[in-house]
């Protein structure tokens, strides 16, 4: 596998060394080790610092963790049922802007959030924690039952946790527990203009 994961340039480690696994252990995360994730969350860049991410979190054992896990589709539940701690990754959808009293439309929360979410999955993995994000789960029961304002944007979920053993996934899930690729880099830029396939 790591002949796939070989950087075209130098870079830190830290980016290749990150990804999603689907085997967790499912034990116990400490609230300050989730905290700092989020922590590592709050720092990323926004536009007019808005900082329109928000994130509601449930911890494995809990009361609240079935209503969580209850969101995903089935095939997620099969094997984030074994994370420590699933969150609800959420963008605000308006701001006030500096200097002003009214809201208004913001144009790049999901953008924002999306690198709110960078920055916990990196921080996770420096951290010796896995992350994997789920686009797959009901988000009109998600804002239902978690009581999300339609003001705010359903980006994600998120499972975290201590990667387990293969093993411990569903068997068709064992043969896919493994890092991915990326393209090419020269597939992705372009110097000057529009240039793609
Ligand atoms: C927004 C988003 C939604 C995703 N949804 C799912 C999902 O529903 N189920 C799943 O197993 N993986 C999901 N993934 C994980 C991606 O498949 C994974 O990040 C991608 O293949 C790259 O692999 P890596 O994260 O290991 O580098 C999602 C990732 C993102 C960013």
């Amino acid at each position: 596998m790591t002949e796939i994961r070989i950087p075209e340039y130098d870079i830190d480690p830290q980016f290749i060394k990150r990804w999603s696994p689907r085997a967790f252990t499912g034990e116990p995360i400490a609230d300050a080790t989730l905290l700092s994730f989020l922590e590592a969350a709050r720092w990323a860049p926004s536009s007019y610092n808005s900082q329109p991410w928000r994130f509601v979190y449930a911890k494995n054992g809990t009361e609240h963790w079935p209503r969580f896990l209850g969101l995903l589709s089935e095939f997620n539940q099969s094997w984030a049922h074994n994370a420590s701690a699933l969150v609800i990754l959420l963008s605000k959808k308006t701001f006030v802007p500096p200097g002003k009293t009214d809201a208004i439309p913001a144009t790049s929360h999901a953008f924002d959030t999306g690198a709110a979410w960078a920055n916990l999955a990196l921080q996770a993995s420096l951290s010796g924690w896995g992350t994997h994000a789920i686009g797959g789960y009901d988000k009109d029961k998600a804002r239902q039952t978690l009581g999300i304002p339609e003001d705010y944007a359903l980006e994600a979920a998120i499972a975290i946790g201590k990667q387990g053993d293969k093993a411990l996934l569903p068997a068709g899930l064992q043969e896919r527990e493994e890092p991915t690729p990326r393209r090419p880099l020269a597939e992705l830029v372009a110097e000057g203009g529009f240039a793609f396939a």
